[in-house]
């Protein structure tokens, strides 16, 4: 906690393999370590086909920011088996169980002073939750059950009144500013329950283009890109920088210049930030709400 700031750098989408841009990925381990970090996020698809030597990479990876800063991971839609169980005929749990190997729990929690950062989980691969109309939504499109929603709303009411709330999953909020298109299905439903989790912000991939913006007019959500060749329409890569203080969340993006191989400053947005419950003083004249 730098003083009463918190600062995360909110990563995703690497995708460990042939998409992955090394010199991004070197960049990453170098500079992020400088920027004065109470915590790192990877928002999922480590890699491209959930194979051992792409998880291999991501965890070699992780073990070198985790000196650094405390990290949370979740998994994203890439990174889970679908073809071993879909529709879950097979069961659930063989679908996570490599990722699982190298990365643990699928709904992490951290705990740091300041803040508590919840993992939900929004990647099923062919289930029914994600199914839409679209068939090129199938096994990439994903959803946030109620069960997912009540779970971190549980969890954030348990928390120091103080402290920032900020839930990470993989399927990006918003549409993406070139595809259009949204991560989940059933947004709206998925929108609401969002906002009445009591997070201050939500931090999510997938689209490969970053973003930032609210739902609600109360929930900031921080989108980042990716650091595989595959961006939307040949854009440079961008991650993103999520600082939270008393009263507003800052997002700053972070683009990758080729020409120097370095990550900067690019574009900055804040969001009014709902904040802890407003207490009641005792004064003359009676109780005035603050
Ligand atoms: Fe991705
Ligand atoms: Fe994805």
């Amino acid at each position: 906690m730098s003083g009463d700031r918190i600062v995360i750098a909110h990563v995703s989408d690497l995708h460990f393999g042939g998409y992955a841009e090394l010199r991004q990925i070197e960049a990453l381990e170098t500079f992020l370590p400088t920027l004065g970090l109470d915590a790192t996020v990877i928002a999922g698809d480590l890699s491209q086909r959930a194979r051992h030597g792409e998880f291999q990479a991501a965890h070699a990876f992780a073990n070198r920011l985790r000196p650094h800063a405390p990290l949370l991971i979740v998994p994203g839609n890439h990174d889970i088996e679908w073809w071993k169980s879909p529709l879950d005929l097979l069961g659930r749990e063989r679908k996570y169980r490599k990722y699982s190997r190298y990365f643990g729990n699928l709904t992490p929690v951290l705990e740091i002073p300041g803040a508590i950062i919840v993992g939900a989980l929004s990647s099923y691969g062919v289930a029914m939750g994600s199914l839409t109309w679209n068939l090129r939504d199938v096994a990439v499109k994903g959803h946030l059950p109620a069960s997912e929603t009540d779970r971190v709303a549980a969890i954030f009411a348990d928390a120091p009144r103080t402290a920032a709330r900020v839930l990470v999953f993989h399927h990006n909020v918003l549409p993406g500013a070139t595809s259009r298109r949204m991560g989940l299905a059933r947004w709206k439903s998925a929108h609401r329950r969002l906002v009445a989790t009591g997070a201050d912000v939500v931090l999510c991939g997938h689209d490969h283009h970053e973003g930032a913006g609210q739902v609600g007019g109360a929930l900031a959500v921080s989108t980042s890109g990716t650091h595989s060749s595959r961006t939307r329409g040949g854009r440079a890569s961008v991650f993103n920088l999520v600082t939270i203080d008393s009263s507003a969340v800052h997002i700053q993006h972070f683009r990758w210049e080729p020409s120097t191989r370095q990550f900067q400053r690019s574009d900055a947005f804040a969001f009014a930030r709902a904040g802890p419950p407003k207490v009641t003083v005792s004064v003359a004249g009676g109780d005035q709400g603050l």
